[in-house]
């Protein structure tokens, strides 16, 4: 069975970021010039995936629009450079990937998005990305854990180290001690306190599954927050089928966080070739004052 599923969870209601998130989803916020979930979208492009499977609310449709609508615009009156970002606009997905959208009903939960999604999923391993989790790397992470994968029964779980204390905002795992080296998990829990936090190994939000993982959803009950969880199915999971975790290259940005996301902004700016020189300066004035 091949990998070329991804799900695409875009049904949060984004509370982190209100008021902003109020009437925009959180997923269309832009870094630059781009949304984030047009980030996400690419970086799946990258790591060779086909099949997108986007869990959205009812009132989150700008999301597929974006991807759906083209621009029709007079081009004969535009300059060459806005012909060529029309041109980009207009070209996201290449003719090999399909997208499908299923509706999220109620927010009850990212492990409940992912399983609405398997009547697409079928019998099918598969990728989940969060769009707010925004990595910034040479080699995108999805395409990194694609190469780590090996078979169709086993997981992976992308992961970063963190500080203990702020556990509390992350799925944290620890790993067994007689497998160190291939960083098999042996717990999961998620949002502990610092004290109960088994590592200081945090998961993000980039995932590889055996489709095993939809069976432990469907036995998950409600959990943390009230919403089904899905670090409470990976434990489930964890004594039958193998779960890796794997240290991603790259920086992180959370960008359903405000500061997060402003850190973001700055970062990709500042690597712009239009503007990075401007911005840098314009930053050393700010900063001496
Ligand atoms: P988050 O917890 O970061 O998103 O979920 P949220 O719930 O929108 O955030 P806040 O805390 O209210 O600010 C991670 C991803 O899972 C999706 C979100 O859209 C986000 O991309 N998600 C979460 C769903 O699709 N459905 C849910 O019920 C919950």
């Amino acid at each position: 069975m091949k990998l070329n599923k991804i799900v695409f969870p875009v049904a949060g209601l984004g509370s982190r970021f209100l008021p902003a998130t109020k009437a925009t989803p959180k997923e269309m916020l832009p870094i630059l010039d781009k949304p984030l979930i047009q980030y996400a979208v690419e970086e799946a492009i990258d790591a060779g995936f086909t099949e997108f499977i986007f869990v959205n609310a009812k009132s989150k449709i700008s999301i597929k629009e974006h991807f759906d609508n083209n621009l029709n615009l007079d081009i004969s009156n535009l300059t060459k450079e806005k012909k060529e970002l029309l041109n980009q606009t207009n070209q996201i997905l290449p003719n090999n990937v399909s997208c499908s959208y299923i509706i999220q009903d109620e927010p009850l939960g990212l492990g409940h998005a992912i399983l609405l999604a398997k009547s697409v999923i079928k019998q099918d391993p598969f990728a989940v990305i969060l769009a707010d989790d925004l990595i910034d790397s040479q080699k995108g992470v999805l395409k990194q854990m694609v190469e780590e994968y090996k078979d169709n029964s086993s997981s992976i779980v992308s992961v970063q180290k963190i500080d203990k204390s702020n556990s509390i905002h992350y799925g944290m795992v620890s790993i067994r001690e007689d497998n160190l080296k291939s960083m098999q998990l042996n717990n999961i829990i998620e949002k502990p306190l610092p004290e109960d936090s088994p590592s200081n190994l945090g998961v993000v939000g980039r995932y590889i599954f055996c489709n095993k993982i939809l069976d432990f959803l469907e036995d998950t009950s409600f959990g943390t927050g009230n919403e089904i969880q899905l670090t409470d199915a990976i434990k489930s999971m964890l004594s039958s089928y193998p779960v890796f975790a794997y240290e991603f290259e790259g920086v992180r940005y959370d960008c359903g966080d405000k500061l997060g996301f402003i850190k973001a902004n700055i970062e990709y700016a500042l690597k712009s070739s239009i503007f990075g020189d401007e911005l840098k300066e314009y930053l050393k004035t700010r900063l001496i004052r």
